[in-house]
């Protein structure tokens, strides 16, 4: 109370975006912050559910993407996860590049190369309550599904390193798929607390989800995940595709070709509806399928050339990337010199609004004006 909140030192990222911006690269845009752990091979489901969206905003916002490798230590410690990491970091980039973002456009970086996230990811530690925390529903199913039993301190940060992810751009928008939200919304609430405290300093991002939602498995399981083995992976090449829909899970009720079949939740057709670009095709085999007059060979035949025509200009970047050996490990190189540089100035710029700067300052001060004097002058 009595003393003014300073003055927003990011306030020119918040102004309202002018319409002819997009056309100027030099003027400030809004900023997206993404991104993944780096756990392997990246799929159709991490496509619907946040690599669109991001292929998709990479003119309109000035966006940094993470390659989130700290994140998996929350789940996995152990020495040989962390072997895999350089390798997992690079298939990541190569994802992206192979997906459409353009490093002459985005930053791509390494999270641990950066640690100022940590430093950052401190102080929101003291902004959020342990119930709170427990109450996100994705930490206890992480848990569950890496087999921990009891939940590591962490694993219950998650979402507070993720805040911090977020914040180190001082992002605007985060584009995340559905199991995600509820960690922005952890974020929004870190950010705002932290301006109530020291004055407003941070953006309260929006979340941004796809207009699919998740991509069901090839095993109808409700999530397309590597370690359920029901993916596609945007680096499959056409005869896996091909295998992987052959053996797609459809409507299980349906006993032959020639009796009606259900199209709602059937994922085969959610495929479709995701990727297939020739909608008339979609509406004729929906139509067909409830009738009884189409089989689920020929479903599927038109989804592995739908599927094939979506992931050839991603396989054709990615072979151009792969040509050149080092390349994605310049990209993410540079992208994270590049991000270090926005890392120390909003790390400064909390330090300097919390009133942590100072408390260094000051003694350093004394210190060499005590130091001065002693000597003489
Ligand atoms: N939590 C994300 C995942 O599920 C990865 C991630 C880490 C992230 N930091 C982020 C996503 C910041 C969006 C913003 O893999």
């Amino acid at each position: 109370m009595g003393t003014a909140a300073p003055r927003n030192p990011f306030k020119g990222h918040l102004r309202p975006l002018p319409a002819f911006a997009r056309l100027m690269p030099t003027m400030e845009r809004k900023r997206i912050l993404t991104g993944d752990r780096p756990t392997g091979k990246l799929h159709l489901g991490h496509y619907v559910g946040s690599l669109a969206n991001r292929v998709r905003l990479q003119d309109e916002y000035e966006c940094f993407f993470i390659i989130a490798d700290l994140h998996t230590l929350t789940t996995k410690p152990e020495k040989e996860n962390i072997e895999q990491l350089a390798a997992n970091v690079r298939s990541a980039a190569l994802d992206y590049l192979a997906c459409g973002i353009d490093p002459a456009k985005s930053v791509i970086y390494l999270q641990s190369a950066v640690p100022e996230v940590i430093e950052l990811a401190l102080f929101f530690q003291n902004l959020i309550t342990v119930p709170r925390l427990s109450r996100v529903p994705s930490l206890k199913e992480m848990a569950q599904g890496a087999g921990i039993e009891e939940m590591p301190f962490g694993l219950l940060g998650y979402p507070v390193l993720q805040a911090a992810d977020i914040m180190l751009p001082r992002a605007h928008l985060v584009p995340v798929g559905k199991d995600n939200v509820a960690h922005v919304e952890v974020t929004r609430e870190i950010a705002r607390r932290f301006n109530f405290l020291y004055g407003d300093t941070f953006p309260v991002p929006d979340v941004l989800v796809s207009e699919y939602g998740s991509l069901v498995g090839t095993d109808g399981n409700a999530k397309m995940s590597k370690s359920l083995n029901n993916a596609i992976f945007l680096s499959d090449d056409e005869k896996t595709v091909r295998k992987r829909v052959m053996s797609m899970y459809t409507d299980p009720n349906r006993i032959s070709a020639d009796v009606p079949g259900t199209v709602e939740g059937n994922p085969v057709f959610q495929y479709h509806e995701a990727f297939n670009t020739d909608k008339a095709e979609i509406e004729d085999l929906k139509a067909r399928y409830r009738a009884g007059k189409v089989g689920d060979v020929e479903v599927k035949e038109k989804l592995v050339r739908a599927l094939n025509a979506f992931l050839d200009p991603i396989r054709e970047r990615r072979a151009r990337y792969e040509a050149t050996s080092g390349l994605a490990d310049e990209v993410v190189h540079d992208g994270t010199m590049r991000m270090r540089e926005e890392a120390r100035e909003t790390l400064n710029a909390a330090k300097k609004a919390m009133g942590m700067a100072s408390v260094w300052n000051g003694i350093k001060r004394k210190a060499e004006d005590a130091k001065k004097k002693r000597s003489g002058n």
